[in-house]
């Protein structure tokens, strides 16, 4: 990206209507809050997973003055944890419920990344303008017929929103695919978290998009737990077309 952090800043400002706060730059991931409830390892290790899987896909990028978008960020971890990784990106966390944006934004002041952190009440990616070099995402994705069988300590401890993926469990992945074709810039990542058994078909859902899907990253257990694509540029796509 050519622009400079605050050339940034003002781009998200008008494009979006935040405001920024300052902060310094330090994070420390420790002290992170979660909506009503504390964090479970499994969500931990599959936070590690699309965090990682962004990372490596980025490279030596992660030091560039980044734009990322986190749909559907919840308590921002995230995003959070990339912007802590990436000292020049600055992001913006989208999610339905005011609740989620509002813990999201203490845990940005928490962590210092106020000054590059922002939030919105949106569905998806529906207020956001511009082109983003990451989109990341960890929707909701449990078949609504699904929800009643889950442990308890997973249905108790989530609210509906953060499970209900639809009749099939894609809903969220296909409001996030056709967002991403509008959001990502040219060669633009988006990284998405995946529930048990839908690499294929989400994968499905990218390709017909127009994105260069990559092979899903597994998580410890090897089950495919996050899958990366790109936003090819107008001459790649008719090459390989
Ligand atoms: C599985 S949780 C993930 C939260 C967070 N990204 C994480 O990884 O911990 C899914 C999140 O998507 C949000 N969500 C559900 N439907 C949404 C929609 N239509 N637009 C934006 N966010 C939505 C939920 O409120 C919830 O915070």
């Amino acid at each position: 990206m050519s622009q400079g952090p605050m050339g940034v800043v003002g781009a998200l400002k008008r494009g979006l209507g935040v405001v920024t706060n300052s902060g310094s730059k330090a994070a420390r991931m420790e002290h992170f809050h979660q909506p009503e409830r504390e964090e479970s390892p499994v969500d931990q290790l599959r936070e590690l997973q699309a965090r990682e899987a962004a990372l490596a896909a980025l490279g030596s990028r992660r030091q560039h003055a980044l734009r990322i978008a986190d749909l559907g960020t919840g308590s921002g971890a995230l995003l959070l944890a990339l912007l802590s990784e990436c000292p020049r990106a600055l992001g913006i966390g989208t999610d339905l419920s005011q609740e989620a944006i509002a813990c999201a934004r203490r845990n940005a002041c928490a962590l210092q990344l106020r000054e590059r952190a922002f939030f919105t009440v949106c569905n998806y990616g529906a207020a956001l303008k511009g082109s983003f070099d990451l989109v990341v995402s960890n929707p909701p994705y449990v078949r609504r017929s699904d929800i009643a069988t889950l442990q308890p300590e997973v249905r108790l401890f989530d609210p509906a929103r953060a499970l209900d993926g639809g009749d099939d469990g894609l809903h969220g992945y296909r409001a996030i695919t056709t967002d991403a074709g509008r959001l990502l810039a040219p060669g633009g990542l988006i990284v998405v978290e995946l529930g048990a058994g839908q690499a294929n078909t989400v994968a499905t859902l990218f390709s017909a998009a127009g994105l260069a899907v990559e092979s899903p990253c597994p998580d410890l257990s090897g089950m495919p737990r996050a899958l990366l694509a790109r936003l090819m540029t107008r001459l790649l796509a008719r090459l390989r077309s």
